[in-house]
């Protein structure tokens, strides 16, 4: 069988959200997935930037990445969305690529695949759940499986968040626990889009 084609579609500001899109990456490809692992475009003014050294040194380390497009979603088995949380919610940049499918999901081209989104925010009680259910919205109007992580893996009681990888940014960069969650997530997103990839050409 053909591998599962998985489209990790991220936003980040100041690489917290990447490091998790990158392990989220390993985890997938070591489950044997074909990754593409992609930013949104960034919207934000300038000046705001600017007067953040941390974004803009991020915005300069992820310059060689791709940004995403509509060939993503539509290539796709499996889509994972990662977001900084922003007042309990995803942020705008990710949003706004989202609210540019109109044309896919009219179509049903965004119909039956796999979705899970991972997120992190400055403190524990920050959004981290609120954030990754607004994502799940989208899911079901799109038609979407969604597969969470649940706790089906021991690194699940350590990291604790079923609704999908999380990180506190406020302590500090993600450690192992979170890059395993996140590793997992993306293991268990590929295996369930194989066994329904299996079925369909079966
Ligand atoms: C406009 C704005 C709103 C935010 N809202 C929240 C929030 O509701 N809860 C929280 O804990 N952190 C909040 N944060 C902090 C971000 O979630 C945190 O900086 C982010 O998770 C870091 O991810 P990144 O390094 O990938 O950008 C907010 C940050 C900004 C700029």
């Amino acid at each position: 069988m053909e591998p599962v084609n998985l489209a990790i579609i991220y936003y980040s500001a100041t690489g917290t959200v990447h490091a998790l899109a990158q392990a989220a990456a390993e985890g997938a490809e070591k489950a044997g997935a074909h990754v593409r692992l992609r930013k949104v475009a960034e919207s934000a003014p300038a000046e705001a930037i600017n007067a953040n050294p941390a974004w803009t040194r991020h915005l300069q380390d992820t310059a060689d990445i791709t940004e995403a497009g509509h060939d993503d979603l539509t290539w796709a088995d499996a889509i994972l969305f990662g977001t900084p949380t922003r007042f309990g919610n995803p942020a705008s940049q990710l949003r706004q690529f989202v609210e540019t499918t109109g044309p896919l999901w009219y179509q049903g081209k965004l119909a039956d695949k796999v979705y899970s989104a991972f997120t992190a925010s400055n403190t524990a009680h920050g959004g981290q759940e609120s954030t990754i259910l607004a994502l799940a919205n989208t899911f079901y109007h799109w038609g979407g499986i969604i597969v969470p992580p649940g706790y089906t893996d021991p690194i699940q009681f350590q990291s604790g968040n079923p609704y999908g990888t999380s990180h506190v940014a406020g302590d500090g960069a993600p450690g192992e626990v979170a890059l395993q969650a996140a590793r997992y997530q993306a293991s268990r997103v590929v295996d369930t889009a194989a066994l329904l990839k299996a079925a369909r050409a079966a």
